[in-house]
């Protein structure tokens, strides 16, 4: 962390969570709680509580969790540096001056010096766009019945002549020439005098922004027809295009459930400009498994959207697997007959396009519709081959209540034989695997998981009790260590628990929760720990029981655990544990 610990927790504290929190979601007081409608997931009734007790807050539905300078964070996709300032600011506390040492400085300084130039070559981009000189370009987006507002929202620019940018970087902005032929943004011709061209011009610009909002990246595009019709930025230490997706910046708050995945520039931002502000797209190139991975933070169904052409139809065909494989539901959504999200929502308006959205069908269909193509199907031979290759694509179904779903889908879309179907499916090794039709799970992975759930809740109940007093310190200590829990974030404060009881010392979740800001996953699990209660209605008699209950479950989780990682030949040991777990048995606890 950057700042001194008592600073944070300083700005925390002189703000309250629920003053931060009510002016992005509607809040209402239910028992010492509120809640409302999460903001970091779609939903109807209101999961998302904010505690003013314990100056955190938690969604029961998605999991999101935090204190007020991860709710800011979070929320506005700021770093927790930024989330700070704001924090600070709100509250009239002046942040000093940080100390970095001179690794720290090289290493960030090059970076953040990226970050610089590309912020001030946006924005001199963005004013010459709207300068008489950019004229063109602003025709030129017009045009392309881009409004204003949309205009503004993605910072688009406009690069005149060659030359200017250097100019303007270098001489008004007195960014060094290292950082600025590191940046990409310009061309060294070594020949004779050297001499330094900017890389873009006569285009108009599309900054490519990243999930914070920072520039990292240009596209340009020539105003009409001509080659190339794009040019990028080069890689650099501030941009990965692998790892990039144009259009997540606003689409990580979007409040659809799915994501609208399309291919350039002009569909992210037609779509966005039609209501569909979930729409990103990987910037032309191939998508990868990190765009899947990235897109998995935010949702967990994706929709394609990508051109209806051959190429477009290719490279759905590429990313379907890649999406099925980060555990994404993919669905197509057919723009037929126009080409793209663009020409569609240009023709048809997005109402059609909404419609779309609905009829978009399993990824599965536009596949065996690919595959169909590839043969034909008036030769009886080449029929023969599809019939095979569909058989074999349905084995990747391992329910079987969903593959048998879509064997009869499939049979009757392209006029198969069930029966035969079913039978090519079963030699190619499609085994029945028993399956429960409600998760689609097999029995002992759903048994795990059934577990594993239990052991996450009892184990939350157990520390939460512990950190509110409802298990006194010296008996938790006693009863428990870090290693009896079964979960990274668990053991960490039990851990921390541990200590402030040796130390005599008071914690409260929400200055818990500063050290897990930068992560908001582990930022909702500790939340999570900090939310589990016992039942509210329970009568003090039933509470303490099921505290009682919770705790002997774990200790014995604990021994199991214990035991099976026990070497076979070590006796003393699980004579021990053996002895320890009748104990458990019978044995009290004082609360
Ligand atoms: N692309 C590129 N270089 C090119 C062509 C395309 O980098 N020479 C990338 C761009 O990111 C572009 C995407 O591929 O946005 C999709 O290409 P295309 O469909 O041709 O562009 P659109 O974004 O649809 O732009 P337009 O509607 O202006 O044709
Ligand atoms: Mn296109």
């Amino acid at each position: 962390m950057f700042y001194p610990e008592d600073i944070v927790e300083e700005v925390r504290r002189r703000n309250d969570i629920v003053d931060v929190i009510s002016p992005y979601v509607k809040l209402t007081r239910r028992g010492g709680n509120y809640f409302g409608l999460c903001p970091f997931h779609s939903e109807k009734t209101p999961s998302f509580s904010v505690s003013p007790q314990k100056q955190m807050y938690y969604c029961f539905g998605c999991g999101a969790g935090g204190n007020s300078i991860g709710f800011i964070m979070e929320y506005e996709n700021y770093s927790f540096q930024e989330a700070l300032k704001v924090l600070a600011n709100r509250a009239g506390v002046t942040l000093p001056e940080v100390e970095q040492t001179e690794e720290e400085k090289r290493a960030a300084s090059v970076r953040q010096q990226l970050y610089d130039v590309y912020r001030d070559a946006a924005t001199f981009y963005y004013y010459l766009l709207r300068s008489p000189a950019g004229a063109k370009g602003m025709e030129y987006l017009r045009g392309r019945k881009l409004t204003d507002e949309t205009i503004n929202r993605f910072g688009l620019g406009f690069a005149h002549t060659s030359g200017g940018l250097y100019r303007y970087l270098k001489e008004k902005k007195g960014y060094a020439d290292e950082v600025l032929s590191r940046s990409g943004l310009f061309k060294y011709s070594e020949s004779g005098e050297r001499r330094v061209y900017d890389a873009f011009w006569n285009r108009v610009m599309f900054p490519i922004m990243d999930a914070r909002h920072r520039v990292i990246a240009f596209g340009g595009r020539v105003m009409g027809e001509g080659e190339p019709k794009y040019v990028n930025s080069p890689a650099t230490d501030i941009f990965d295009k692998s790892n990039t997706l144009y259009g997540l910046n606003f689409a990580k708050s979007s409040r659809r459930k799915y994501f609208l995945q399309c291919e350039g520039y002009m569909d992210v931002i037609a779509l966005h400009q039609a209501g569909f502000d979930c729409a990103v797209a990987s910037l032309g190139t191939s998508f990868t498994s990190g765009h899947a991975m990235i897109i998995k933070r935010h949702t967990k169904d994706v929709i394609l959207t990508l051109d209806s052409d051959g190429a477009g139809r290719k490279a759905a065909l590429r990313a379907i697997p890649i999406l099925k494989n980060a555990g994404l539901d993919v669905r197509v959504l057919s723009m037929k007959p126009y080409k793209d999200p663009d020409e569609f929502i240009k023709a048809m308006g997005s109402e059609a396009y909404e419609e779309r959205i609905k009829q978009a069908a399993n990824a599965f269909y536009f596949q065996s519709d690919m595959l169909r193509e590839e043969y034909d199907l008036t030769d009886p031979g080449g029929k023969t081959q599809f019939q095979r290759a569909l058989a074999e694509s349905l084995t990747q179904f391992r329910d079987e209540l969903e593959r048998n779903n879509y064997l009869e889908a499939v049979a009757s879309r392209y006029q198969i034989d069930q029966r035969l179907l079913r039978d090519e499916v079963a030699r190619l090794g499609g085994r029945a695997v028993p399956i429960n039709p409600e998760t689609g799970d097999e029995p002992e992975r759903r048994k795990k998981r059934a577990r594993d759930s239990g052991i996450t809740e009892t184990e939350r109940l157990v520390l939460s009790e512990a950190f509110s007093g409802g298990i006194p310190g010296d008996v938790f200590v006693k009863l428990f260590t870090p290693e009896d829990f079964s979960e990274g974030v668990h053991r960490e404060l039990a851990e921390v628990l541990a200590d402030a009881v040796k130390a005599g010392a008071r914690l409260s979740p929400a200055e818990l929760l500063n050290r897990y800001a930068e992560d908001s996953e582990l930022s909702g699990r500790a939340a999570a720990v900090f939310s589990a209660s016992l039942p509210e209605d329970a009568d003090p008699d039933r509470k303490k029981k099921i505290l009682q209950e919770s705790i002997r479950r774990l200790r014995r989780l604990s021994v199991e655990r214990r035991s099976a990682e026990l070497e076979a030949d070590d006796r003393t040991a699980l004579m021990e544990l053996m002895r320890l777990r009748k104990r458990i048995d019978t044995e009290t606890y004082e609360l």
